[in-house]
């Protein structure tokens, strides 16, 4: 079956619930997204992290059906936000890294609009409407003017917003930009209850740590190219992260230095505090391999350790900050 057909009526779609294929957006001579792929299956998180510009929003909105492509395909339950938008909005929940003013509306009137505008009638609405209010902890301020929100609870409204007619996909952009540590923690937990539930949720950030333990898989991308796509261990590992090392020497140091120095993954060294410190490319076993050298030599090593590549660092080196 053609991924955009129609879903069958009383079947639960079971290919992947996310779908960008080749997906390219131009402004001009910008090419915002540059052929960006990825799937992501029902109930799970896929974040999708890079710096300014990298093209986040605009491949968001475009799957959101709020931007069309220049070529390449979107898709939301095999359902083309292109060629069939309706249907992919009722299904879709979209959460904006900007919210609109909204003077003289309090947080009730502002969920009740939405819920109107998705078409929720009678009980139905009042039921979301109070679930929404619970699930975001906005009860208590539901009469409370939207222009006297603090920007946590504006995130939240705007979350409760998207919510509001019970998506099967949520689109969340930036949605811990400006949030303090706490409500950040609380964020990653009403994510997670949400994937839970079987909610399939795409959401962003310019931090890879910050996602990195709420979401399954996540996608780097830069300059509008994914440049690595996965679990967070698997773009660890599939990168070939150095590793920096330091090890102590009973004497021998010079002994030590001429070993290592012969040593294809070893780089960067040098002695800074009586300690060789130096970086391997490659995994454990390399690792291992560099460790028995040393052993075979009859070197007598009274200290080696070594420090993974923390995940910003991976960020850091594998994007190169420049901004289009
Ligand atoms: N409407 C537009 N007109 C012209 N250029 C645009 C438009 N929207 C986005 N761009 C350009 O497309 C590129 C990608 O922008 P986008 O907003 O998708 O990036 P982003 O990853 O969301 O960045 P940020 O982290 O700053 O939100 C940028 O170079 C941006 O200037
Ligand atoms: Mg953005």
């Amino acid at each position: 079956m053609d991924a955009s057909d129609p879903k069958p009526v009383g079947t639960e779609w079971t290919g992947p619930v996310i779908e960008l294929r080749g997906l390219c957006r131009d402004f001009g001579s910008t090419r915002a997204v540059d052929h960006v792929s990825f799937e992501v299956p029902r109930g799970s998180v896929f974040g999708y992290i890079g710096p300014n510009g990298a093209g986040k929003t605009t491949s968001m909105r475009i799957l959101s059906t709020l931007e069309l492509p220049t070529a390449g395909e979107a898709f939301v339950e095999g359902i083309s936000s292109v060629n069939d938008p309706d249907r992919v909005r009722s299904r879709l929940g979209f959460m904006p890294d900007s919210f609109g003013t909204y003077a003289d509306t309090n947080c009730a009137e502002y969920l009740d609009f939405f819920a109107r505008s998705y078409g929720l009638v009678g009980r139905e609405r009042t039921r979301r409407l109070r679930w929404v209010m619970d699930f975001t902890g906005l009860r208590a301020l539901a009469y409370k003017p939207i222009r006297g929100l603090s920007k946590g609870m504006r995130q939240r409204l705007c979350l409760g917003r998207a919510l509001i007619h019970d998506p099967a996909v949520l689109i969340l952009d930036e949605p811990a930009a400006g949030l303090d540590p706490r409500a950040r923690i609380e964020l990653r937990r009403i994510i997670r209850s949400l994937a839970a539930e079987n909610k399939t949720i795409l959401v962003s950030s310019h931090i890879l740590t910050e996602l990195a333990e709420m979401c399954d898989r996540v996608g780097i991308i830069e300059q509008g190219r994914l440049l690595a796509r996965g679990t967070v261990e698997e773009i660890r590992n599939t990168l070939a992260p150095s590793r920096d090392i330091f090890v102590r020497v009973a004497g021998g140091t010079e002994e030590a230095m001429n070993l290592l120095s012969s040593l294809a993954s070893v780089h960067d060294l040098r002695v800074e505090d009586a300690r060789i410190h130096f970086s391997i490319d490659g995994d454990d076993d390399e690792q291992i391999r560099v460790l028995h050298a040393l052993a075979d030599a009859r070197i007598g090593v009274l200290e080696f350790v070594s420090k993974d590549e923390t995940l910003e660092d991976v960020f850091l080196r594998i994007t190169q900050g420049r901004v289009q």
